[in-house]
């Protein structure tokens, strides 16, 4: 592990802020690498729901065990998620993982074990980390600590129309806002805005103004004007 003190760039905000799609524009325009710390709760989840114990059985310590299967694998300004050695990320967003992963995100085992993969990601480069504890208890000593929000009904609407690939109904975004919001109370206690973060309501902001924004930051704290 390298002992140079590493940049560390932390978004949090809850569901479909936009957390990961910024978190990886950001990481580009700063030749950073993303971590997206929710992809390492949704691998366990899915390493986990590949093994014959029903989810009722499920423990702390009988999940901490699939993390072996785990690997994050760096690429230019990300890292993919392998399980077994192999890329998952259809998997990682599918519905069965969604509906399984925010109950193994509560337990304190898997939390220890994600925040450890996470520091251990971020000790090897310039990182841009998103999730919902990232700048409280994993980095609360970043360099950078943005709070996005966005208006749940517009989350739904961001949500829908990638996931369907056209505009949305009222009605289906009515439904999806109704999803969003039970997620939202589910994960609750993880996600924590730090005292000192700056926070950002993306309701009415494109994805270029959220990421030139977080961008313009970044340049500030980290003193490279020269980041374009
Ligand atoms: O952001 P996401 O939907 O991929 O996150 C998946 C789950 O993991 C969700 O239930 C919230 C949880 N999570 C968390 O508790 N802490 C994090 N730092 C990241 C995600």
């Amino acid at each position: 592990m390298s002992s140079t003190p590493r940049t560390v760039i932390a978004i949090d905000g809850p569901a479909a802020s936009g957390k990961s799609s910024t978190a990886q524009w950001v990481a580009e325009r700063l030749d950073f690498r993303h971590v997206d710390s929710g992809s390492l709760y949704r691998g366990i989840t899915a390493a986990m729901l590949r093994t014959p114990t029903a989810p009722e059985a499920w423990t702390g310590s009988k999940l901490v065990a699939q993390g072996s299967r785990i690997a994050l694998r760096p690429e230019r300004t990300s890292f993919s998620v392998l399980i077994d050695g192999e890329s998952t990320e259809e998997e990682l967003r599918g519905t069965r993982v969604t509906e399984h992963v925010s109950m193994v995100a509560r337990m304190p085992e898997v939390r220890a074990w994600v925040n450890q993969r996470v520091r251990e990601a971020a000790a090897e480069h310039d990182v841009v980390v998103d999730g919902r504890d990232m700048g409280t208890a994993v980095f609360p000593d970043a360099s950078l600590k943005v709070f996005l929000i966005a208006d749940p009904w517009e989350r739904a609407r961001r949500r829908l129309t990638q996931r369907l690939g056209r505009r949305p109904l009222d009605l289906e975004i009515a439904e999806e806002t109704e999803l969003l919001v039970k997620r939202d109370a589910r994960d609750a206690m993880q996600t924590v805005q730090a005292a000192d973060a700056v926070l950002l309501d993306t309701t009415y902001l494109t994805q270029e103004e959220q990421v030139e924004r977080i961008v313009a930051l970044a340049r500030a704290v980290t003193h490279r004007p020269n980041i374009t």
